[in-house]
C-alpha cells in the first residue's frame, strides 16, 4: 500500500523549538505523515531551549524526548505515540532525500520556526541544504509553503525577503503570539501560533481557541 502524502515540516536555527514540537504533535493526532528535516543549526536552537541532543543516527529516540516535552519544560507533558507514528526523518545535508525533487509526492511544507537565513537562501533560492531545497521544490511546484520567521526586530533585507516569499505564493506567517484566546501557560502562546500554522496549512486542530465575536451586554444572545 502506498504512503499517504507527507508534510514537509523544516525546522530552521531560529528561537522557537517548542513551536515545531507544538506542529509536529498537531499534524501526528491528526493522522498525517510527517517528513522531518531539522537543519544543522537548529540542533544548537533545540539543545538550548530544551537540553535535547539531536542525533540522526537516533532522531527517533530524540524526537520523542522532544515532542514529550511541555513549553515549560516539563519532560513528560504529552503522550505522543511517534514509535507508531508515520514519520521520516531526512538528515539536512542529503540532497539526494525525497523532499528534494518535486516528483516527490508531498501535501506542502511549514517551516518552524524559520530563521531569517532561512528565509534568505529560499527567497534567492540558494538550496544550500536540504530544508531550503525542499522549500524552493515546494514552491515550484505550486504546493503550500508556510513560513514561520521568528526574528525580531526586522531589517529591510528580511522585509524584502519576505515579500519574495509572499509573491512567490508562501504564506508568511510570523511567530507571533496573541493574547485574546485565554492564554494561562506559555503552552497556550505556543499552541496559537502553531495553530495558526496548521490553519494557513488547512489541517484540522484544537491547539487554540477561535474567536468568535464579542458577545458582551446587551448584544449576548439571549
Ligand atoms: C540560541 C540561538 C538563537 C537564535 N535565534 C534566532 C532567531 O530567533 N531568528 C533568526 O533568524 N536566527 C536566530 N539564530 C541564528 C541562526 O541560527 C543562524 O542564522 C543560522 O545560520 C540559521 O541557519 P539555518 O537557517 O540553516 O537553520 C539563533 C542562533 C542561536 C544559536
Amino acid at each position: 500500500m502506498s504512503r499517504r502524502r507527507p508534510w514537509v515540516v523544516g525546522v530552521s536555527g531560529a528561537s522557537g523549538t517548542p513551536y515545531a514540537a507544538s506542529v509536529l504533535r498537531a499534524l501526528l493526532h491528526a493522522g498525517e505523515a510527517v517528513d522531518l528535516v531539522i537543519s544543522r543549526s537548529s540542533r544548537l536552537t533545540l539543545l538550548d531551549e530544551t537540553g535535547i541532543g539531536f542525533r540522526d543516527a537516533h532522531w527517533r529516540e530524540d524526537l520523542r524526548r522532544w515532542l514529550a516535552r511541555g513549553a515549560d519544560g516539563t519532560p513528560d507533558a504529552f503522550d505522543v505515540p511517534v514509535d507508531a507514528a508515520d514519520v521520516r526523518h531526512w538528515a539536512a545535508g542529503d540532497l539526494a532525500a525525497g523532499p528534494s525533487s518535486g516528483s516527490y509526492a508531498v501535501k506542502g511544507m511549514l517551516i518552524v520556526p524559520a530563521s531569517t537565513a532561512c528565509v534568505a537562501g529560499v527567497a534567492l533560492g540558494l538550496s544550500k541544504d536540504l530544508l531550503q531545497r525542499a522549500a524552493s521544490v515546494t514552491l515550484k511546484e505550486r504546493r503550500p509553503l508556510v513560513v514561520a520567521v521568528r526574528e525580531t526586530p526586522l531589517n529591510g533585507q528580511t522585509l524584502r525577503h519576505l515579500v519574495t516569499l509572499d509573491e512567490a505564493g508562501a504564506v508568511v506567517l510570523p511567530a507571533s503570539p496573541a493574547f485574546y484566546a485565554g492564554a494561562t501557560h506559555i503552552q497556550d502562546l505556543v499552541d496559537f501560533v502553531a495553530g495558526r500554522v496548521l490553519d494557513a496549512a488547512g489541517v484540522p486542530h484544537k491547539l487554540y481557541r477561535r474567536w468568535e465575536g464579542e458577545l458582551g451586554g446587551d448584544r449576548g444572545p439571549d
